[in-house]
């Protein structure tokens, strides 16, 4: 996804300082002006408001902590109440309702609905949904049925075709007008439902079809946090973004100028996600017409599919594409009225497009595999365009072919049916990239890409394939065809199931291969006295071997997600991967369920029972800290660039921290490393996997990673060595929001020796803190491209290279723009308990 880091919003509140809270509204209890109601971990807030420049105050909804917030949710959005009125409130009635009262007691707003129950009392969830429910908990009614214009996590939108109800956003009219505006989002109910954004009754921003992760207009959508769930027996199609632990802080919501914005706090609000975004025209739905194809970056963006030309040349040169293309040749079998008949004279060829937003308003069609699609297709007439897509089937499409886009990467292989002109010629292969890349070039890469994984996934040392891989490349096609059958001759493709007996041979020295009952016996059968800890799979046991050695077994819980792909995935990672800051990996062991990965035991346990711990603290002198944080330095860098593969760890954090008996930290927890080309630079996971307060803003909010989101990692742990604060501990002096913030804060005022330690007390040098701290602050800047590789880092820790001023985060921002706007305002009106303020992006 499109990141758009440091893009503040537009809304801003604050809260009256003399507001009470309370937890529940009933009938002894209601909600009064100066009040608001708080969700039990104080996530959420629900009150009154007035929108900046306006006159008429609200009930709404809104993050509670994580300011500048913005409301996400409003009872009365077409029925205002005056802001002038300072004795409405929020009332239980006599029939069990919520009510909205003005000051002279008459109902402006209601939950309206059969409460049977003599009692109710209405909450408000720390998912941010406001409920009303009897003595027994039974809910009545609740606001996530009610949605306004955002998407919260864990809430739907969606349409259920039986009962005929939908579940739509619908924007506010403008920044300071809650009520209804023109924008409208919403699930279609065709299969794969698409999202659309409607402008009144005219379709002004479509998704793309639902392919089980992501859709297919939104490439860089790859993220296990959105989900779109269609039932077709049930007729239900429901879009959500599951997070049902609340660990992830945001919303999605359709603004006023009629874009979707996704929204999440990572220290601060970021706006990841925007379509149609201002610099995007592709995104407006059907920009380029009937059979006109949208690529952002060509001028102009809008050119006729292959076989088509404008309708009129005369406005397509103008740039008013609304009419479309139309065929340059006709279709034989269309003109006829005898279509079998014409259908055998007629030469029909398929064009390739790649990388395509594949069109509106498709017909799936279940039975087809991609050949079946294919002639499917070919042998029926109306068939105008066809795809198959692995995670939805195969698509055809007979109407005309409506906001299609071609992509840079991401997309899918769209097929247009044109009449063969070509005599003879398989034209079936032809691809139209766009791109320029030589037919030749672009198979070797796929092959070789496809004889990678399979070499990999036969366990062929990892090392030893990348090389092999970069001579693939320079191979002819047919020298490649030649090579491949040689190497199945002479056995050097394994067979998928002859992984053990690779590693057995192949490293025998080095990596055994422990039979279950011998780590059951070693860690007496896996009792909780031996656990030395949780890792990222599973439980760690402390063990002994027979012949006195001790060992760390990691016994992967069989529900950890973690298949044998990603446990060989792992062995072979580690057993290539040996440092003296990285854990080695003894071997491992499997049986049924069972996976087992067996360490080497490191007495000394992990860092963050040191730092955390206010008596084991003060045993580490600052030159251990020192020698701690150039350690784990080394490793990263081994990891990233020295080793034979570039790994990334993903989950570098305090507790990944081992020490051995001399204090010498070894990187733990390589289950989550993958490896990736020497040439991409970021890759896109299903999965993201991590710790919150160490993962970087694009990682934790697209899923994109790079080297740069453990540099990232890495600097938050910089400054908790130096602090031996956590990151995401709530409690800095000054109302900092964490240590990043805090540790900013500290360094522009010249004091950033304070933010050391106090328990440690003996000598240091005052340049190496220093150094160390502003190191911290360059690892965690917003922007991967702002902070150093690792290699960098190395250098400036020792001193040997320069270090460059670190960038203002934007999380400090958010507080000292509070300051601006309030003294720019003079007065913050405050006749009601929260005002929202615009505030600029910067
Ligand atoms: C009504 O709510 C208040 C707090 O808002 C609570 O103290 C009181 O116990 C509640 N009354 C009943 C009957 O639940
Ligand atoms: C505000 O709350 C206080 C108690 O916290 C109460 O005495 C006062 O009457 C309230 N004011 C209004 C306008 O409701
Ligand atoms: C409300 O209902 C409960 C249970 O049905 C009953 O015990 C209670 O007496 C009722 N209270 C009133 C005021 O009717
Ligand atoms: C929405 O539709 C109205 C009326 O058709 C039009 O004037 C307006 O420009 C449209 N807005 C956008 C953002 O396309
Ligand atoms: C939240 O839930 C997800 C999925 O259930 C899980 O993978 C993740 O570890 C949980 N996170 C926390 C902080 O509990
Ligand atoms: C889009 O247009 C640019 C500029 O003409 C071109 O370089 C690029 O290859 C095009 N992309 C596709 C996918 O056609
Ligand atoms: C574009 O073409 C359509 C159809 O001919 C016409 O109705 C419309 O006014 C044109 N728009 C502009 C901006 O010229
Ligand atoms: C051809 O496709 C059209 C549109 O999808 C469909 O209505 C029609 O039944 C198909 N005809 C045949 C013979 O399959």
């Amino acid at each position: 996804m499109t990141l758009h880091l440091c893009s503040l919003l537009v809304f801003f509140m604050l809260q009256a300082l003399q507001s009470s809270t309370i937890n529940s509204i009933n009938a002894s209890s209601p909600l009064v002006q100066n009040q608001t109601l708080v969700s039990g971990n104080e996530i959420f807030e629900l009150g009154f408001f007035t929108p900046d420049g306006s006159t008429k105050q609200y009930i709404g909804i809104w993050y509670k902590n994580m300011t500048p917030s913005r409301v996400v949710w409003v009872a009365n959005r077409d029925k205002p109440l005056e802001r002038t009125d300072q004795s409405a409130s929020l009332i239980i009635g006599e029939d069990g309702n919520l009510k909205l009262l003005d000051g002279q007691r008459s109902t402006v707003w209601s939950t309206n609905v059969m409460v049977k129950s003599n009692y109710s009392a209405a909450l408000l969830s720390d998912y941010g949904n406001f409920v009303l429910q009897d003595r027994n908990a039974n809910i009545m009614w609740e606001s996530f049925d009610e949605p306004t214009d955002t998407l919260l996590p864990n809430m739907k939108i969606g349409i259920n075709m039986k009962t005929g109800k939908k579940l739509n956003l619908v924007s506010w009219k403008g920044k300071d007008d809650p009520s209804f505006g023109r924008f409208v989002l919403g699930v279609t109910s065709e299969t794969p439902s698409q999202l659309f954004i409607w402008n009144g009754s005219s379709p002004h921003w479509r998704s793309g079809q639902w392919e089980k992760t992501k859709f297919v207009g939104i490439p860089a959508m790859d993220n296990t946090y959105y989900n779109l769930q269609q039932d077709n027996a049930q007729g239900t199609s429901y879009y959500s973004n599951n997070n049902h632990n609340n660990s992830i802080f945001g919303y999605t919501f359709i603004s006023s100028e009629g874009s979707l914005e996704a929204v999440y706090w990572v220290n601060s609000w970021f706006t990841y996600y925007k379509a149609p975004a201002p610099d995007k025209p592709c995104e407006i739905y059907g920009i380029c017409g009937s059979f006109g194809v949208c690529n952002t970056s060509s001028s102009p963006i809008c050119r006729c599919l292959k076989g088509f030309k404008p309708r009129s040349e005369e406005e397509w040169k103008r740039g008013n594409w609304t009419r479309g293309c139309i065929r340059e040749l006709e279709l034989n079998c269309q003109k006829s009225t005898n279509k079998v008949a014409s259908m055998t004279v007629e030469k029909v060829m398929f064009w390739k497009m790649e990388l395509m937003k594949l069109p509106d308003s498709a017909d799936l069609l279940i039975t087809y595999d991609a050949e079946g699609c294919r002639s499917w297709c070919l042998e029926n007439c109306s068939c105008l365009a066809y795809s198959y897509v692995n995670a939805i089937g195969c698509m055809a499409w007979s109407k005309d072919l409506l906001d299609t886009q071609q992509f840079s990467n991401g997309g899918e292989d769209l097929f247009i049916r044109l009449v063969d002109t070509s005599a003879g010629v398989d034209v079936d292969v032809v691809a139209d990239t766009g791109s320029g890349v030589p037919l030749r070039t672009k198979l070797i890469i796929s092959l070789s890409t496809i004889f990678g994984i399979i070499l990999f996934g036969a366990g062929i040392s990892v090392c030893g394939l990348s090389k092999w891989r970069g001579k693939l490349r320079k191979m002819t096609i047919s020298r490649l065809f030649q090579s491949m059958a040689a190497a199945i001759r002479s056995k050097e493709l394994p067979r998928e199931t002859a992984w053990k007996e690779q590693m057995k041979e192949g490293d025998a020295s080095k990596l055994v291969v422990y039979d279950f009952d011998s780590i059951r016996l070693a860690t007496d059968n896996f009792d909780a006295k031996n656990k030395l800890g949780q890792g990222g799979f599973g439980p760690v046991y402390k063990g002994k071997l027979n012949n006195g050695k001790e060992i760390a077994a990691k016994r992967l819980s069989s529900n950890s997600g973690q298949g044998i792909a990603e446990f060989k995935n792992e062995i072979l990672l580690i057993s290539k991967l040996q440092h003296r800051n990285l854990v080695r990996l003894l071997g491992c062991c499997t049986e049924g369920e069972e996976k087992i990965l067996v360490y080497e035991y490191l007495p000394n346990k992990s860092l963050d029972a040191f730092l955390f711990d206010s008596k084991e603290k003060a045993k580490l002198s600052w030159a251990v800290h020192f020698r701690i944080i150039e350690g784990v330095a080394r490793g990263l860098l081994y990891l990233h660039r020295d080793s034979c593969l570039r790994v990334i760890h993903r989950d570098l954090k305090v507790s990944n921290i081992l020490l051995d008996e001399k204090m010498n930290p070894k990187i733990s927890d390589f289950g989550l490393a993958r490896m990736f080309e020497g040439s991409q630079v970021l890759v896109n996971t299903h999965k993201v996997v991590g710790t919150l307060g160490y993962m970087s803003p694009e990682y934790a909010m697209g899923g994109t990673f790079s080297e740069k989101s453990d540099v990232y990692s890495f600097g938050v742990l910089l400054l908790e060595i130096i602090s031996s604060k956590k990151n995401t501990c709530l409690d800095y002096p000054g109302q900092h929001l964490n240590l990043l913030a805090y540790a900013w804060h500290l360094w522009c005022e010249g004091r950033g020796l304070e933010l050391m330690d106090a328990a440690i007390v003996d000598t240091f040098s005052t340049s190496e803190v220093m150094r160390c701290i502003q190191l911290g602050l360059l690892c965690t800047q917003d922007l991967a491209t702002d902070r150093p590789n690792m290699s960098a880092v190395v250098l400036m820790l020792n001193g040997e290279s320069d270090l460059s001023q670190p960038k203002k985060p934007a999380y400090t921002f958010q507080r000292l723009q509070a300051h601006e706007v309030q003294s720019q305002e003079g007065s913050i009106r405050s006749m009601n308990t929260i005002t929202i303020t615009t505030v600029e992006g910067r």
